[in-house]
């Protein structure tokens, strides 16, 4: 398969290169970043809100059927780990996308958040000659020498989810959401909400050195630079999940007394940050002293939003596979792609507060939800 179209690929990957930007850049400028993609670019995201229509379901089957020879087309997935309820969510989507019935075989690793094990996850797929190479990249440096491996290889790889800070010659394509434009959501919601009043900020951060954590956090801090009686206290990172969002709360709890707002970086973080809260007698959420901000807006974290005890929740899209899956259909079409699909996401706030930056929650809009 890989030697057939592999001068086609190259093309395609010359022409994604020449229009590119750079995906790291994408991930990292503010949402404007993504009005760069000619409209035509943009189309997946264009047709419908994520919610309303899976970015799967997009793409009409009738379009360059993956398994019209017979072949099964061979994909690896470096995924980050198992660290969240949107991780889950990532992961079943690819599953269910590249399936044998859909004409893949899908070899899929969990990376546990270790970034020499991806390395070796993606030299690994190398050897094995596969088709396409998807990954989520657990950190966004460190990638230049692996992904030369691939292109060397005549191997198109996607970065999928989050960004690298390799130069985007190496890759063939980049698809995810703005992670930069999601923590501005989060920070111009809570301008919104406060309406002056003052603001001691917690931060329970997401992975080090992961571009969903730094795109947050750049977004976040944007939007603090210009409330100039809104004060950062702390930022730790929690590392995407519910215990290290628990513990990184416990040792908030015993430095500070004096915060009314924390932002977690996932919802995952948020469900332990209440959990040490709860512990200590703090109250939290609409009707409580704090005000939780939380990424990810997965089931249970919009079940907390309904309820009313996170505040605000951003949404991070984690049905990425289709997206995925029309580049390579593209690629095997012989077709270019873009070099950045944005996968679009919203915010939600708690009944009974309007947004100009976020849906109010209700049950109707909790039951609406794919994941
Ligand atoms: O990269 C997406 C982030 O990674 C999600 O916010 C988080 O839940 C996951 O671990």
């Amino acid at each position: 398969m890989k030697k057939k179209i592999a001068l086609l690929l190259m093309a395609a990957m010359t022409i994604s290169t020449l229009a590119a930007c750079g995906n790291s850049a994408a991930e990292q400028a503010p949402a404007s970043t993504t009005e760069e993609a000619p409209a035509e670019e943009a189309a997946p995201e264009e047709e419908a809100p994520a919610e309303e229509a899976a970015p799967e379901e997009e793409a009409p089957a009738e379009e360059a059927a993956p398994a019209a020879d017979g072949e099964l087309i061979t994909v690896g997935f470096a995924q980050v780990g198992h660290e969240s309820d949107w991780r889950a969510a990532n992961t079943k989507n690819y599953q269910d996308t590249f399936s044998e019935a859909n004409g893949y075989e899908l070899s899929f690793v969990d990376c546990d958040n270790d970034h020499a094990v991806q390395i070796e996850t993606v030299r690994g797929f190398i050897e094995q000659e596969l088709d396409y190479i998807c990954i989520a990249p657990i950190q966004s440096a460190g990638w230049d020498t692996v992904l030369q491996e691939a292109q060397d290889a005549g191997i198109p790889v996607l970065i999928v989810d989050r960004a690298v800070d390799a130069d985007p010659s190496l890759y063939t394509t980049a698809l995810g959401c703005d992670m930069v434009a999601e923590g501005e959501a989060a920070g111009n919601w809570l301008a919104e909400y406060l309406n002056g009043e003052a603001a001691n900020i917690l931060v329970i951060e997401g992975s080090v050195g992961a571009s969903a954590t730094l795109g947050r956090t750049e977004g976040f801090n944007n939007i603090v630079a210009n409330n100039s009686n809104w004060t950062v206290l702390d930022s730790q990172s929690g590392d995407f999940t519910q215990a290290g969002g628990q513990e990184v709360m416990e040792s908030f709890i015993k430095s500070y007394s004096d915060f009314n707002v924390v932002v977690c970086q996932n919802d995952n973080e948020a469900y332990g940050a209440m959990d040490a809260m709860d512990a200590a007698g703090i109250t939290y959420g609409v009707d409580g002293d704090v005000t939780i901000i939380s990424f990810d807006a997965t089931h249970d974290g919009l079940q907390y939003t309904l309820d009313g005890k996170i505040t605000c929740n951003v949404e991070c899209n984690p049905l990425q596979a289709g997206f995925a899956e029309e580049v390579i259909k593209k690629l095997e079409a012989g077709e270019a792609v873009d070099a950045w699909t944005l996968v679009k996401d919203e915010a939600f706030v708690a009944p009974g507060i309007e947004s100009a930056y976020a849906v109010t929650m209700s049950q109707e809009v909790l039951d609406g939800r794919a994941y």
